[in-house]
Parts: structure tokens; sequence; C-alpha cells
């Protein structure tokens, strides 16, 4: 493991307060462990603006009967193939799916990729998750 460093942060209470707040609800176990994820997450936003190489996950949850609906993911994924690593589908109850799409590939095209994704109508939650790899 890499070593740590220590370094004070000076910030309004009112802020300290927000942010505390902030961790609890998220279950940190303390404000280093947030402040950390904090500063992963923009490094990845950057090299998302910068286009870089990353790796992920794109999860989405829609209603199987919505017409068309199913059609229109399968064509999506067809034509941005050279980004899919693989795909995992689960038949969540008799109506809804849950599909895991592990993505790999340019940050920008993979985020166009998800948007669309998450856009088609009758999809009910998107999420992509992003790290970056070298
Ligand atoms: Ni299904």
């Amino acid at each position: 493991m890499a070593k740590l460093v220590r370094f004070g942060v000076s910030l309004e209470e009112t802020l300290l307060k927000a942010f505390d707040g902030h961790i609890k609800s998220k279950s940190y176990k303390n404000r280093s462990e947030a402040i950390r994820d904090l500063i992963r997450e923009d490094f990845v936003k950057k090299q998302w603006r910068e286009n870089r190489k990353v790796a992920g996950t794109i999860t989405l949850v829609y209603n199987h009967h919505q017409r068309e609906l199913v059609n229109a993911l399968t064509e999506l994924q067809h034509r941005y193939n050279n980004l899919i690593v693989s795909s995992h589908h689960v038949h969540l109850d008799r109506h809804n799916c849950l599909e895991s799409i592990v993505v790999k590939g340019n940050a920008y095209n993979i985020k166009e990729l998800a948007d669309k994704l998450k856009a088609s109508r009758g999809v009910m939650f998107g999420d992509l998750t992003m790290a970056p790899v070298r």
C-alpha cells in the first residue's frame, strides 16, 4: 500500500457540517475516506474530459414489455460493440430486467453509449461507473 501523508484542511464551519452530513448519509467511516473519494472522483472526471481510456459498467433496469425497447437496446449495443467487453442480463421478476454491461474504451465514447442507453424509452434506471485504466 502507498505511504499515507497527512495534511490539514481549513473550511467554514457550515460547509464542514454539511460535509459531515454527506459523509454520514454515504456511511463513510471518517472524513479522510470521504475526501479521498472526492479527490479520486474528480481525477476520473478530468480523465473523462480529456477522453482518456477508462473501464466501467453501465447498469440498466427496464421493463421488457415496453414496446421496441429490447430491440433498441440490442441495436445500440451492436453499434457500439467495440466498447463492450461483456454483458449480463438478470430477469428480476415477471416484468423487470437488470442489465450490467462492462465497457472499456475512450471515456467520451462510453459516455455517449451510456447516455443513449439510459435515454431509451422505458429504461427506469441507468447508471455509468468509470475507472481510469492505463
Ligand atoms: Ni429479463
